[in-house]
C-alpha cells in the first residue's frame, strides 16, 4: 500500500523491490546476452524509456535482474555464478534498450521466519508469479523500482507480496524475427517481450 500511494502520477506503475536485488550488478552493453548456456526459454526483451508526454529518456539506465529456470536466485542457489541472469544497461539516445534473457518462474517467498509463520496464520498462499525486476533511472527523473509480470502465470492474480499492477503485465509472445535470432544464434521461435517505461520529471 504504501508503494501504491507514494509513487508519482502519469508514469509506469511502481511495484515491490523484494530482497533479491544486488547494488553490483555490471554494467553491460546494451543487447547484452545474458543467457550464458543456460536452461530456459530465450526471452528477447525489448523498448523504451520514455517521458510521460511520450518523448525518450535518453541514456534512462536499467538495472534488471530475474530467477533462474529452477525459480532460484543466485542468492539461493551455489550452483549459479553471483552475476547470473543480472546486469545494468544504457538505454541509447532514442529511449530504446534490448537484451536477451530467459522467461521467469513462479516461486515461494521464505518460509523460515516470522513472515512465513505469518502467511501460514492467514493462510495465504506463499507464491509469486513469474516476472522481472527492473530499476530504470534517470537524471532529474523520479527513479522506479518496478516488476513485468508473465501474462496468464500461475498466481497472477493472487502474488503474496501484492506485487501485481495491471499496467505491468506482458505477453511473451512468439517472435520468428530473423535478424535478432540471427544476432543471438536463437532458434525460432522465440519469446518476445516488448514494454515502454514511462518516467515521470522530478519536480
Ligand atoms: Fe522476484
Amino acid at each position: 500500500m504504501v508503494d501504491v500511494v507514494s509513487q508519482p502520477v502519469g508514469g509506469t506503475s511502481s511495484s515491490v523491490l523484494g530482497p533479491f536485488h544486488n547494488h553490483d550488478s555490471q554494467l553491460q552493453a546494451n543487447g547484452v546476452d545474458l543467457t550464458n548456456g543456460q536452461a530456459g526459454e530465450r526471452t528477447w526483451l525489448h523498448g523504451r524509456v520514455v517521458d510521460i508526454n511520450g518523448k525518450p529518456v535518453a541514456n534512462a539506465e536499467l538495472d534488471f535482474w530475474q530467477n533462474a529456470d529452477n525459480g532460484l536466485y543466485p542468492a539461493q542457489d551455489p550452483a549459479q555464478d553471483p552475476h547470473n541472469l543480472r546486469c545494468k544497461i544504457h538505454c541509447e539516445a532514442d529511449g530504446s534498450f534490448e537484451l536477451l534473457t530467459i522467461r521467469p518462474h513462479p516461486y515461494t517467498v521464505p518460509t523460515d521466519g516470522p513472515v512465513g509463520a505469518m502467511l501460514a496464520a492467514a493462510k495465504r498462499s506463499i507464491w509469486r508469479p513469474a516476472h522481472y525486476h527492473v530499476i530504470v533511472s534517470a537524471p532529474s527523473y523520479v527513479g522506479l523500482v518496478t516488476e513485468l509480470f508473465s501474462a496468464g502465470s500461475a498466481y497472477i492474480d493472487n502474488d503474496t507480496v501484492f506485487g501485481v499492477r495491471e499496467g505491468l503485465i506482458v505477453d511473451f509472445k512468439p517472435c520468428q524475427n530473423a535478424e535478432v535470432a540471427k544476432r543471438y544464434n536463437l532458434q525460432a521461435p522465440f519469446n518476445e517481450v516488448q514494454f515502454e517505461f514511462c518516467l515521470v520529471k522530478q519536480n
